[in-house]
């Protein structure tokens, strides 16, 4: 099964439903908010925003959100969502991250709770450069590497394996595998796309990144046109 299938097909909003109703996107967006000095007069992209919750919550705050996705489904479920809200002037486009393009500029484009299996970051980030306002902010949100192998070494299971010496997750079900970048190595990918790397947290508290991080988020500011 594809990736796009896998977010098509309702199979990860099942796989995810535990997790989906015990999270608090409020909480994700306080730490977005925080963490990136939002202000209501600033344009905003969720980067594979999914069914928006994120959206959703930043919308109910007074923050203006785009959204884009190549989830169909995931896409019409948000949509219906921001149906509900008042006043809601919240786009969601169809595109693979890839190959987006788009009319508007933002000035700040979060990529939370990312699946970097399906994307190729050059290009991604080529896409991001083009559409982020000169000067503007990317805030990418992964798991932390550390956290998974120490998942894997504490859980006897047989769908995920880890290739150490190409730092790869490789998903053995679905025949799929995840590449997991150092900070050095985001630092010098952010360079070649016109990005500067900001400042790295471990987590939605803002705390630094270290081995016992949940997670690896890094935000980085545009300093030149990707060419
Ligand atoms: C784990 S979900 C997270 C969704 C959302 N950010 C959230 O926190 O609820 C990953 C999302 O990435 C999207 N996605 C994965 N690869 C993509 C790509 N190459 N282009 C656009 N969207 C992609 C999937 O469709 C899915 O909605």
């Amino acid at each position: 099964m594809s990736s796009r299938d896998y977010y098509n097909n309702g199979k990860y909003l099942a796989e995810h439903s535990d997790f989906l109703r015990k999270a608090d996107p409020q909480k994700d967006v306080t730490f977005l908010v925080k963490a990136l000095g939002l202000r209501k007069s600033l344009c905003i992209l969720d980067v594979a925003c999914g069914q928006g919750r994120h959206i959703e919550a930043l919308v109910k705050l007074g923050y203006c959100v785009d959204g884009v996705d190549y989830s169909t489904s995931l896409l019409k479920r948000a949509r219906e969502t921001m149906k509900q809200i008042p006043k809601c002037s919240s786009e969601f486009l169809y595109s693979s991250i890839e190959t987006f393009s788009s009319k508007k500029s933002y000035d700040v484009a979060y990529w939370f709770f990312s699946d970097l299996a399906d994307v190729s970051l050059p290009k991604a980030l080529k896409s991001l450069n083009c559409v982020l306002k000169h000067g503007g902010r990317i805030l990418i949100d992964t798991d932390s590497v550390f956290r998974i192998v120490r998942y894997l070494q504490e859980h006897q299971q047989r769908t995920f394996s880890f290739d150490a010496s190409a730092m790869e997750l490789i998903d053995k079900k679905n025949n799929v595998s995840v590449t997991y970048l150092t900070v050095p190595q985001w630092k010098e990918l952010m360079a070649q796309y016109g990005f500067r790397l900001e400042s790295v947290y471990g987590d939605y508290d803002m705390n630094p990144y270290t081995i016992k991080s949940p997670r690896l988020i890094i935000i980085a500011k545009q300093v030149a046109r990707a060419e």
